[in-house]
């Protein structure tokens, strides 16, 4: 195991009616709060009248930015930063799922910036501070409320880019499963795959570390147990629980402390996303399975064979390769079962110029740290997923 250094500072309240607790934690912050929050779903669900009322309580004012897209773009940060600036916010709350929470995180470090937040998304300046940010959950997927991590799009140049900072990690996160029993099948389907992709992440690595698989193979079994209990029966308490902590879990350094991320999938999927605005979700589920394919090979078998027999209880044999090939297989069945996409062709994706995909995502020589792909690679992944 290599060294590493751990922290994670957000606060984290789960349960069934955690949200009641808002307006006293807000409070702590100031009384000035900025409220963001998605397209409709806090007010279809009755969420946004009861945490307008409950931080009302405690004497505070509500400012409110709605409206935040999935797949947020860079257009509601400049706006969120200068409705903070204006009405001197003092705590940015998010309220929804992954897309409110890294919109606020780009509000709240733009807040405190003079210049344009995009900087931060291409990389050119570093943050130095950001207004507190809080989140109230309702989405289990991208665990972006107990991480630093910001995911924003820019039209314009065709580009989603992810960027976090020390300053940008929730202060605290209200985790109420009972406010995800709304979520859709789709998204739903979406969540599972995120959560599972981040674990593949940091699971699929050449670094050793036996505690860090064991703690990731109990997370997959976790989502892969429980997802389709909650697609079946939406309001399953233990099961809306166990993915939503599962999703915290996954992308929150528990997965990854002693191992670098592989990326392929997030960086290929964020190009997808940026031309085609799919779901980060969709885009997971017809990458990951095509790049497991793509890249088995003798030097990896053993891990292949691994997470056949630890995560989808193939039976253990002598011949690794069929072992192995079988854990994949069980891949694409268990996303085909959730009706998650399988081919590009599946999300209204026809024809895209695979040359121009493969260089965006292929930055560098090579993309990923597990198995090093070249553009051509990243270009095959994509006819294969086709
Ligand atoms: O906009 P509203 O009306 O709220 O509807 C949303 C949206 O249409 C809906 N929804 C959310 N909670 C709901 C609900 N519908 C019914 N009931 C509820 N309780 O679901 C739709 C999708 O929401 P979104 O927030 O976009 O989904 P998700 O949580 O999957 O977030 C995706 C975004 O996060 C980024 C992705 O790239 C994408 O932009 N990621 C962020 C990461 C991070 N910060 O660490 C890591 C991830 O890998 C990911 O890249
Ligand atoms: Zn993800």
């Amino acid at each position: 195991m290599k060294n590493f250094y751990f922290y994670n500072s957000t606060k984290v309240y789960f349960g069934k009616d955690e949200v009641n607790k808002i307006g006293k934690l807000s409070k702590e912050f100031g009384s000035n709060v900025l409220l963001v929050y998605g397209k409709s779903s806090i007010k279809k669900s009755g969420l946004y009248d009861r945490v307008n009322k409950l931080l009302k309580a405690e004497g505070i004012n509500v400012f409110e930015l709605g409206g935040i897209d999935p797949n947020p773009r860079i257009e509601s940060i400049r706006e969120g930063g200068n409705l903070c600036k204006k009405h001197s916010i003092d705590l940015v709350l998010g309220v929804g799922g992954g897309s409110v929470i890294d919109a606020s995180k780009g509000i709240a470090s733009a807040a405190v910036y003079d210049g344009d937040p995009w900087d931060f998304y291409s990389y050119k300046v570093e943050s130095k501070g950001a207004l507190p940010i809080a989140s109230i959950l309702t989405l289990s997927a991208t665990g972006s409320e107990m991480n630093g991590g910001s995911v924003v799009t820019n039209l314009d140049t065709k580009e989603k880019n992810g960027w976090g900072s020390p300053y940008t990690n929730p202060k605290f996160s209200i985790l109420d499963p009972t406010l995800t029993y709304s979520v859709s099948k789709h998204q739903t389907g979406c969540g599972i795959v995120d959560t599972l992709t981040h674990v593949y992440e940091f699971y699929f690595s050449n670094e050793k570390s036996y505690l860090n698989d064991r703690i990731c193979e109990a997370i997959m079994k976790t989502v892969i147990h429980y997802g389709p209990i909650a697609l079946e029966d939406p309001n399953n308490y233990e099961a809306r629980a166990n993915l939503m902590f599962s999703s915290t879990l996954a992308l929150n350094g528990l997965t990854g402390f002693s191992k670098d991320f592989e990326g392929f999938n997030h960086i290929t999927e964020h190009v997808l996303s940026a031309y085609y605005d799919i779901a980060h979700g969709d885009g997971l589920s017809i990458l990951a399975p095509h790049w497991m394919k793509h890249i088995l090979n003798e030097d990896n078998i053993d891990k292949f064979y691994e997470f056949a027999v630890n995560v989808w209880g193939i039976t253990p044999d002598e011949d690794k390769a069929y072992v192995a090939a079988q854990g994949i297989s069980s891949v694409f069945s268990f996303y085909r079962s959730l009706e998650m996409p399988l081919s590009l062709k599946d999300v209204g994706i026809i024809d895209p110029d695979f040359d121009e995909l493969a260089a965006k995502s292929v930055k560098r020589e090579t993309l990923g740290r597990f198995v090093k792909l070249t553009k051509e690679d990243v270009k095959d992944i994509l006819i294969f997923s086709k």
